[in-house]
Parts: C-alpha cells; structure tokens; sequence
C-alpha cells in the first residue's frame, strides 16, 4: 500500500520516513522550482533556435539534435544558477540545509515516438535508482519543463516495492561505470552498448502509476523505488528535471529504505553537496559506503533474490 500525499506541510524528518516507507510526495510549483524550469526552458530555446525544443526533433536529423543535447546538458548541469535554484527549492521546501546534501540537477529529455532512446536521451527501463550505487536514503526529485502528459512522463510501478526482482546490479560499479562510460554518452546515438542494471525477469508493469504536475510541479519518491520512462507517443520531447538529496543523519545510521534486491557496489555519495554552502560530503562517509557490500546489510531488511 502506498499513500501519495500532496502539498503536505509535514516536517522533513516525517516525509522522509514515509518516503523510506515507499509513499511519494507531490508538490504544488515553489518559486525556485518555477525559476529553475525557467532557466532550463531559456537554455533549451536558445540552444534549438529557431525551433521550439519540444518540436525540433521532428525536422532535425537525429546527429544534430544529439549534437545540441551534447553541449546544453552539461551547460545546464553546470550552471552557477541551477545549485542555487536547487538551494532555494530545498529551503522552501523545509529541508535542512546543513543536513541536507544534493546532487547536480540532471536535464532529460525523452523524445517521441522512438526518434531517439539510447545515449544521451537513454530512455530507462524500469529499474531503482539503487541499482546504481544510490544509497538506500536517497531520495529523487522530478519536475516537468514543459507541461506534461501522460504519454510523455515517468511511471510508477508500486508492487515492486516490496517484490524482489532479479537484476543485473550485482555487475555495476559507481567508480567504473563514471570512468568507462558517461563522458561517450554522447557517441551512442542509435544503439546503447553501456552496461546498465537491468531487470532480469519479465515485470509486471502494470498497474503503473503516472503523476502529472504543472512545470516545476515536484514528485518526491524514495531511490528505492522502481520507476520507468514512458514510451513517449505524445509528439512532443519530454523535457524534465531530476536531481537527489541525502540527509546526512540517514547515511551516517544507514537509515533509509529496505534493500531488498541491489547488489552493486560503490557509492554515489561522493557527488554530493551541502545545501548550505556546496561542499563535498565528508571523504570517510563515501570510503564506508565505498566499501560497503550487499552482504552488510542486516537479514532483517533483506530478501532472497529469485533466481
Ligand atoms: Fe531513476
């Protein structure tokens, strides 16, 4: 059973056990999410003029619009105004920015009707976040653009909170995959030969869930939670916004939500920042998890993968 609670005004420390729990939170557009979304939107607009970026793949060929995705992706990432928007968003959103550390905000996009789904717009299988060396206490954020639909958002799939599934994360390592993979992301463009986590067994995929907020409207789920890109038939590009936050307290006690089914190794601690004043997350917290195994975690928290 999962709850979906909007607009609530519950502490942050509440929000995130519930998150733990497998619930989700959606948030009504804050004025920092609005000024990022507003910044991503002048970014892309400029990038594809003349062309209104939820369109242009229909009369770019796909090398040119991979080309233009290359160079406004780490643009965005990097600049100066995204972490203080990601800052703001926090602040307004009653975290704790001492204790709270967040990653860079990602910009997706998910192009329609199959024009381009590997690479730099890799359309995910469905899968937890904690495939990927997430810790167990990491918690996503998404947000729209660009108004959405539900034809070309993400997906829920709730039963798998709590159901094993087989998956490929006993071979995924944070440091290696960074090294070997991300910085040629921009090379696969048809096909995608980068070893990802996948589910090893069909999945049930329905019944799925699909939330649809305003731009800058925020879903907050839990990094253990199994989620999906959805096949886009609307016609447009999706464009969106993800980053993720760890509160410092829940990694240092390993707080969070149950592992039942990861198995990678490595963490993506490393990458985050306080809140307050961008600083990195204490080295000796990173090695730990760094060195820290599926073998570590308690019994109690943990199921037979099915093989
Ligand atoms: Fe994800």
């Amino acid at each position: 059973m999962s709850t979906i609670f909007f607009d609530s005004t519950i502490s942050d420390d509440v929000r995130r056990e519930h998150l733990y729990n497998g619930h989700l939170f959606v948030f009504s557009p804050c004025p920092s999410a609005i000024a990022l979304c507003d910044l991503a939107r002048e970014m892309a607009e400029e990038a594809f003029a003349p062309l209104d970026p939820r369109e242009a793949q229909h009369s770019l060929p796909v090398e040119d619009f991979v080309a233009i995705l290359a160079k406004l992706k780490p643009a965005f990432i990097h600049h100066p105004k995204s972490k203080q928007l990601i800052q703001g968003i926090l602040q307004e959103s009653g975290c704790d920015l001492n204790k709270t550390y967040f990653d860079v905000p990602r910009l997706r996009t998910a192009t329609s009707d199959g024009y381009l789904s590997s690479g730099i717009a890799y359309a995910f299988h469905p899968h937890r976040d904690t495939w990927y060396s997430a810790p167990q206490c990491q918690i996503n954020w998404w947000l729209p653009v660009y108004e959405i639909t539900s034809e070309n958002g993400m997906a829920f799939h709730p039963r798998y909170w709590s159901q094993p599934v087989k998956n490929g994360s006993r071979d995924y390592n944070y440091a290696q995959w960074n090294k070997e993979s991300r910085k040629n992301a921009a090379k696969h463009i048809k096909t995608d030969t980068r070893k990802q986590p996948h589910p090893e067994e069909p999945l049930e995929l329905d019944p799925q869930l699909r939330l649809v907020t305003k731009v800058g409207g925020m879903i907050l789920f839990s990094g253990a939670q199994m989620h999906s890109t959805v096949p886009n038939t609307s016609g447009y590009t999706r464009f969106s916004i993800d980053f993720r936050t760890v509160h410092f307290d829940d990694a240092m006690a390993q707080r969070g939500a149950p592992n039942i089914d990861s198995a990678c190794t490595g963490t993506s601690l490393g990458d985050f920042l306080r809140g307050s004043d961008f600083c990195s997350i204490q080295e000796s917290l990173v090695t730990f998890y760094d060195n820290k195994s599926f073998t570590d975690v308690p019994t109690s928290q943990k199921i037979a993968i099915p093989h």
